[in-house]
């Protein structure tokens, strides 16, 4: 692991201020140095001297202070880093950042930075569902600010609770590890950040060491050169299984069919066309502690396809006799020698969803069937899926998610039932 990566963490004023000494520590066991600034309300709730004993080095808290100024100075305070994280992101500090003030060392960075900016919002859940503070929220958003949290439970107030507690130490750790992965991230990256629900992740590093592979996407099953046989899969499900395998700390092979997705940062992605070229590409990924075969695989492929564009002729229809392609989940999970660790199927179904996934899991050979129901529900090309957990001992059934939020879990989920060892 890299030491040379680093943080500015700013500490806002805000009873959820002593998770951040926690998550100093970890960060530094993660081999990620963190530099921090302390706001005047941050000050209520840690001293600068434990933040400084966490981090190893001072903590900043005055933009005046002649000797920052001397040493280091405010803007390359912000800039000698590779991102800044707002932790906990108070409605004021919120407020400052979505209308650019600068009148304390901590707005004055945020404003100053050329790097990317993650915050952990933590407040009242009147003051997150106020109108002003959505508004705000909705400009930092749009400004491409990462948001990690907050999660609704209890408040620190008596009997208050909703949204509004910052998300815990490890949630915060894999959003940022999530951010430092991408080096040029996209807009659908930062997308999948800003809605990291900061809630049922894998804990930082859940899968360190691993390899896990993972199949995403639909194939396309040539007819002649332009024409070809497919599925209305995006790849959205799968790929945010990558994404979330990789933030959890595993090294990840995503063999991805053609979508229209960029590459998942810090995922190895290997672009085939056909089931044919899926399955080669999947052997070749080999050996893998875990594999999760999330992609639609067209079932049949057209027995001889055309080498020139097949021509109209006359009335006459073109014969299209089909075969069936090889089954890649169930030539991996049937492997004598060398089957990954632990092997997951999916199954999507528009009837008897559970039953078959039953029959499925015994069928194939596999650990587990991530079953769902895609008949008339948009989950194909749909942002949100609802999932059952189909295993030997039983099932498990989740509420209607993101697919973000799904992939977060099953990683958290697979990263328990993992056998041990490299
Ligand atoms: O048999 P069915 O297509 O419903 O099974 C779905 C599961 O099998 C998915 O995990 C899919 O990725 C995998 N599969 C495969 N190769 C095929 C067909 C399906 O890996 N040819």
């Amino acid at each position: 692991m890299s030491a040379s990566r680093s943080v500015l963490l700013i500490i806002g004023g805000g009873i959820a201020a002593y998770k951040v000494l926690e998550l100093i520590r970890r960060l530094k066991d993660r081999g990620i140095a963190s530099r921090c600034i302390l706001t005047k309300a941050g000050e209520q709730f840690v001293t600068p001297l434990s933040v400084s004993s966490l981090a190893g080095e001072r903590c900043f808290t005055d933009l005046f202070s002649l000797t920052d100024e001397a040493d280091i100075g405010h803007i390359q305070l912000s800039r000698s880093t590779d991102l800044l994280v707002v932790a906990p992101a108070t409605a004021d500090l919120i407020a400052k950042m979505a209308n650019g003030h600068a009148d304390d060392l901590a707005s004055t960075a945020l404003l100053a930075t050329d790097k990317r900016v993650l915050i952990a919002p933590a407040m009242n859940p009147r003051m997150w569902q106020h109108p002003a503070t959505r508004r705000n929220m909705a400009q930092l958003e749009r400004d491409g600010i990462l948001v990690v949290g907050p999660n609704s439970g209890a408040m620190a107030e008596r009997g208050e609770s909703g949204p509004g507690r910052m998300a815990e130490p490890p949630e915060i750790l894999a959003a940022i590890e999530l951010a430092l992965a991408g080096e040029k991230p996209s807009t659908r990256a930062i997308g999948f950040l800003g809605r990291l629900p900061g809630r049922d992740h894998p804990p930082a590093g859940a899968l360190a060491g691993r390899h896990v592979l993972i199949t995403s996407g639909p194939t396309h099953e040539p007819i002649d050169p332009v024409r070809y046989i497919a599925n209305r899969s995006s790849g959205k499900q799968g790929h945010a299984i990558a994404a979330a395998a990789a933030a959890a700390g595993a090294r990840v092979t995503l063999v991805s069919g053609p979508v229209n997705l960029p590459d998942p940062p810090g995922v190895e992605t290997v672009h085939v066309e056909s089931a044919r070229e899926m399955l080669a590409a999947v052997e070749g990924s080999l050996p893998a502690d875990l594999a999760i075969f999330a992609a639609a695989v067209a079932d049949w492929r057209v027995a001889d396809a055309a080498s020139e564009k097949m021509k109209k002729d006359g009335g006459k229809l073109p014969p299209l006799s089909l075969v069936e392609n090889p089954d890649i989940l169930a030539t991996v999970a049937q492997r004598k020698n060398g089957r990954p660790g632990f092997v997951v199927g999916f199954a999507a179904e528009t009837q008897n969803v559970i039953d078959y996934a039953k029959a499925k899991l015994a069928r194939k050979g596999c650990d587990l069937i991530v079953a769902n129901d895609v008949g008339g529900t948009g989950v194909m090309g749909g942002d949100a899926n609802t999932v059952h957990l189909v295993t030997a001992e039983g099932i498990e059934t989740w509420p209607t998610l993101p697919k973000e939020e799904v992939a977060s879990r099953l990683v958290a989920h697979l990263a328990r039932l993992l056998p041990a060892g490299g």
